[in-house]
């Protein structure tokens, strides 16, 4: 196999899809790999997430987060940057997490971990684990070299498209009179509160971790067609008349203008979660009983990152404080959740999800605060 073949697979589809690949041809050198496993790691946070895999043998794990501080010794690989091999997983692994259990229960024997940088900042790891004992001979380590290298490179440039393009929204938002239309904490929230939404939702639609993260990423993306709107009615205290209304509504077209200028009209092609942002950016607004704009979308033809992301901008819109509003509580705001989904306007699933999470939503909600909450407008 040459090393062309294998670039050919590590640039096109999505990152799940690209790993599936890449597994695939492993196997014909080394066919005793059984899973391959990336973890992220956001430092912010401290938090180490799944985020892709290609699992042959045992039950693929997704929606597992856990700070790296917490693991010993992956805390040590990250600051060494060494590799660890266990030959046998059983003796070697005492700690009790979930994921030391599944991993248990999945029959593995042995594993090879690698920590991943990007500049020498910490990107996450990548596991090969195998159901042979002591599989990872420094022969196949040899080999395994190559792939890891690949692998990094996949995901480094992926993450670094997606940093490229958050970075110039950012931009085009303070180049536009240096305006901050929406608080730095609405966006961490609601951002926060999607990626809950999604990871329980997760299972029901068949959606995995890259998804997730994806929505994560791009829902505070969402409104960047604001920076169209003038500020005459963006900042408007007041209410809105129905031609103000619809500029303010124009920001969904100006929004995916945006997004289209920064990913280029054939953008899917080489970067296939822009999908995902568009359909973020294009549909927030929409209902699922079709009163909702631009296009007046019904049920199932508004994408699902879409819905996780309504019922994360409304909830966060109602609970945080704006300088025209009092913040709602944490049960007015669910209940009012409920009604709109009672009404056919939002998504049950995701509405149920975010109610049913109510710790990590307080945490959230204490966590990430306004700290200049003036500069907030409307929804
Ligand atoms: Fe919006
Ligand atoms: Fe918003």
């Amino acid at each position: 196999m040459s090393l062309a073949s294998l670039a050919v697979i590590a640039n096109s589809g999505t990152l799940t899809e690209r790993l599936g690949a890449l597994h695939t041809r492993l196997l014909e050198t080394v066919p005793m790999v059984d899973r391959i496993a990336c973890a992220l790691y956001e430092a912010k946070d401290d938090q180490l997430k799944t985020f892709i895999n290609s699992t042959r043998t045992g039950e693929a794990i997704a929606g597992y987060e856990a700070s790296l501080s917490n693991s010993h010794a992956l805390s040590q690989l990250a600051q060494s940057g060494d590799f660890r091999v266990l030959d046998d997983i059983a003796s070697a692994i005492h700690s009790d997490t979930a994921h030391s259990q599944w991993l248990k229960a999945q029959g593995y024997q042995s594993s090879f971990t690698v920590p991943l940088f990007d500049h020498g900042r910490l990107l996450g790891f990548i596991f090969f684990d195998s159901c042979q004992r002591a599989a990872f001979t420094p022969q196949v380590q040899r080999d395994l070299v190559l792939y890891t290298s690949l692998i990094s490179m996949m995901i480094s440039s992926e993450i670094a498209t997606i940093r490229a393009m958050i970075e110039s929204t950012k931009l085009a938002r303070e180049l536009t009179e240096l305006r901050d239309f929406e608080t730095g904490a609405h966006l961490d929230r609601m951002a926060r509160y999607s990626r809950l939404i999604a990871r329980a939702i997760a299972p029901l639609h068949g959606l995995n971790d890259e998804f997730v993260e994806g929505v994560y990423l791009f829902a505070p993306m969402h409104d960047i067609g604001k920076i169209g709107i003038p500020d005459r009615i963006l900042l408007k205290p007041g209410r809105l008349d129905p031609e103000e209304r619809v500029i303010m509504d124009s920001h969904v077209a100006k929004g995916v203008e945006i997004i289209e200028r920064i990913i280029g009209k054939e953008g899917d092609r080489h970067f296939p979660e822009s999908e995902l942002l568009r359909n973020i950016v294009q549909c927030h607004h929409e209902m699922l009983d079709g009163s909702g704009y631009p296009q007046g979308l019904s049920g199932e033809a508004i994408p699902i990152e879409a819905r996780v992301v309504a019922v994360a901008d409304i909830f966060d819109a109602l609970t945080a404080h704006r300088p025209y509003k009092q913040e709602w509580s944490l049960d007015d705001a669910f209940a009012e959740l409920h009604r709109l989904s009672a009404q056919g306007k939002l998504d049950a699933d995701c509405v149920n999800a975010l109610v049913n999470q109510r710790a990590a939503v307080e945490d959230i909600h204490a966590r990430y605060t306004d700290s200049q909450p003036d500069h907030a407008v409307r929804a």
